[in-house]
């Protein structure tokens, strides 16, 4: 089966897949050496890929020198994406499925939207939008299930030149608040409920919550009837979009956008408690997801595409909607969880709709796996060609299964590695064209130029482990922070002055294959969630027991990473399992279920230097029980607190 497989660890190009795929490895070397000596030519090209109302005559206009951070794409050239993720396709595949909507409950129906009901649903959205007072350059706030509402909407807006700022139904009613205040949005879309893993998520009644606490700043909340259940309307202010859709022409046509004009925000969490509003442009952006969604899917015609992440995240916005979108693919967006109400739900899904490209996550992979390859093998899976893993790294026992017991051995798997920030995949195998080694995320995609470098910048050659920098802009790349162009600069080109910094640590081996070691700043990945530890710490000491709180990342049989919290107490108070489940529930009530913590450790203190800075690194060791390595402690301000940390921890093998 596996007759691939060459060296321990590594596969090899199969055949019938080097023929076929678009790009086998001397396309891809000759290709890449291109894309970097030449990024205008290499670009000015496959811009074309797309439709441009008025053709660009400016490619690229990038500059990562520090002061001066800017980044434009194509920038005298216009478009619109909803054109060309809908109309565009009409003529040749309007009769084609656009979108295959599958619900949480296997009982319900599936929806199977062609193109040409795509193209009505979405100029529908745009007026129904327009009816609400939204305008060109407005940000639009959508809190919605993975439901294909949700990218009508995200297409009504594209059309009308509105931003959407997509909020993930993980989140609390606080967080999404203070995401639509710092987006300024006066309409929100959400649904009444949002089914997911057999549960009814009150979407409508956390979006109640979180206005309650901004008055006066939403005028129009949109209500999709998603379960139909009865929730509160306020007069003048809600309104439910089927009796808006009522009101409003069928037509609409798409408005003539700039390439650099924000086609969507997406907050995302950094090593600060403030979220960033990353911005993401418009012609660029749509580039180089439909590039990276065909090659590195090898995604043909009569592919069905299948990305099981949640609308609200990059993955989503790139690889449900507009990547497969704008070249005519057929996308399935799936709204329930991958264990509900079976551990075979997933499987059941690729058999019934026959999908061929997977997508998902590792932590997804890791909980299945767990339950055995029965709950597989009752489905076929004949249609898979290839499978895909994103979000976090896929360790090589995972891969492994992945690559047998789901693909059958007979399908690559491609582990891309990239970032809210990145907008599209950086650094992937390509199936036809680069041998597969479980746990590396393989070369950079065209045009991206990864670099390794020390703590002092300087950069690394050869078989290295460093810091992943990106030594020059790439059309997807985000252009600012909503409103803070400032802190763009710091939080990335600032640490390796003329260069994007990650926040990944990275290997690269012997071949220039890269693997993802992990995030090197205060940001942890639980479940391919991006968790930022300095907003869990200020949940924590909002509760009126705590003192101190610090919290840290480790190992995680399923999740990659779980949240390890050390938490000081005012007035010493006598620390309770009690208290334990109460500050995990406070904290999933304060900013949202994505950030339940796994272990609560009570501490005398917190182990500082002598300038009163919290020694992280000692904290990550002992979560990880791994008491003899901290290495230097000699700035440690206060020994026996640590002692107590030892004593107690949570985590001993
Ligand atoms: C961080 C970005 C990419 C979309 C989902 C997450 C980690 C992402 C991989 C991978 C190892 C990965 C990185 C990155 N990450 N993909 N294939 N292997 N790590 O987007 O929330 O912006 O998180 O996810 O640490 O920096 P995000």
């Amino acid at each position: 089966m596996n007759e691939n497989k060459q060296a321990p660890g590594v596969y090899s190009v199969p055949k019938e897949w080097a023929e076929r795929a678009y790009i086998d490895s001397e396309r891809y070397a000759a290709m890449y050496a291109a894309s970097i000596a030449d990024p205008k030519g290499f670009w000015g090209e496959h811009g074309k890929r797309i439709h441009w109302f008025k053709p660009y005559g400016t490619v690229k206009n990038t500059s990562f020198e520090p002061g001066k951070v800017s980044i434009k794409w194509f920038e005298d050239g216009t478009t619109n994406v909803s054109h060309n993720c809908v109309d565009r396709h009409l003529p040749e595949r309007g009769d084609q499925i656009a979108i295959i909507g599958v619900r949480d409950d296997p009982k319900d129906d599936a929806v199977r939207i062609t193109y040409r009901e795509l193209h009505a649903h979405v100029m529908k959205w745009a007026n129904v939008l327009q009816s609400q007072g939204v305008r060109k350059g407005d940000n639009v706030t959508l809190y919605l299930p993975t439901i294909p509402e949700a990218a009508y909407a995200m297409l009504a807006c594209a059309r009308i030149g509105a931003v959407h700022s997509a909020v993930s139904t993980g989140l609390s009613p606080d967080k999404l608040g203070s995401r639509i205040a710092d987006a300024a949005s006066t309409v929100v879309v959400t649904a009444d409920q949002g089914p997911r893993g057999g549960r009814n998520n009150p979407m409508k009644a956390n979006v109640d919550a979180a206005l309650d606490k901004l008055p006066g700043v939403v005028t129009s909340v949109i209500v999709v009837k998603r379960t139909g259940a009865p929730v509160e309307m306020l007069q003048g202010r809600d309104h439910y979009y089927d009796e808006l859709a009522m009101t409003v022409p069928d037509e609409c046509p798409p408005v003539e956008m700039n390439a650099e004009d924000p086609l969507f925000l997406l907050y995302t969490s950094g090593s600060t408690g403030k979220p960033k509003g990353v911005v993401h442009t418009t012609g660029g952006y749509l580039v180089y997801a439909a590039m990276t969604h065909q090659y590195v899917f090898d995604y043909h015609v009569g592919d069905i595409h299948w990305c099981t992440a949640e609308l609200g995240w990059i993955t989503g916005h790139s690889y449900i909607v507009y990547g497969p979108l704008a070249n005519g693919a057929t996308t399935l967006i799936f709204e329930g969880t991958p264990t509900y109400p079976s551990m075979s739900r997933y499987w059941d899904v690729i058999d019934k709709h026959k999908v061929s490209l997977f997508y998902t996550a590792p932590t997804a992979i890791r909980s299945l796996m767990g339950s055995g390859e029965d709950a597989v093998k009752s489905n076929s899976l004949a249609s898979l060609r290839l499978l895909g893993s994103v979000g976090e790294p896929i360790d090589p026992k995972t891969w492994e299964w992945y690559h047998r017991v789901v693909g059958g051995g007979r399908c690559p798997i491609v582990d891309t590695w990239f970032q809210t920030e990145t907008g599209g995949i950086l650094i992937t195998p390509l199936p036809g064209a680069t041998k597969l080694k479980p746990g590396s995320v393989g070369t950079p995609f065209f045009g991206v130029r990864p670099e390794l470098v020390d703590e002092a910048g300087d950069v690394l050659d050869g078989v290295e482990n460093g810091n992943l920098v990106i030594a020059d802009s790439w059309p997807g790349q985000m252009r600012t922070l909503y409103r803070d162009h400032e802190r763009f600069e710091q939080e990335y080109f600032s640490l390796y002055p003329g260069k994007y910094f990650t926040g990944d640590g990275a290997r690269r081996d012997a071949d220039g294959y890269y693997s993802i070691t992990g995030r090197v700043d205060d940001v942890i990945n639980v479940s391919g969630h991006r968790i930022g530890t300095a907003e869990v710490e200020s949940a924590l000491v909002a509760h009126a027991s705590v003192s101190e709180a610090a919290v840290v990342g480790y190992p995680h049989e399923i999740k990659g990473q779980g949240i390890y919290a050390y938490v000081t107490l005012i007035d010493g108070e006598a620390a309770a399992d009690e208290l334990r489940k109460e500050l995990v529930s406070w904290v999933r009530k304060e900013i949202g279920p994505i950030f339940t913590i796994d272990k609560v450790q009570f501490a005398l203190g917190l182990p500082k230097t002598t300038s009163g800075k919290i020694i992280r690194r000692i904290l990550r060791k002992i979560a990880e029980d791994k008491c003899t390595e901290f290495g230097d402690s000699s700035t440690l301000s206060n020994p026996t607190v640590v002692d107590h940390l030892i004593d107690n921890r949570l985590n001993r093998k």
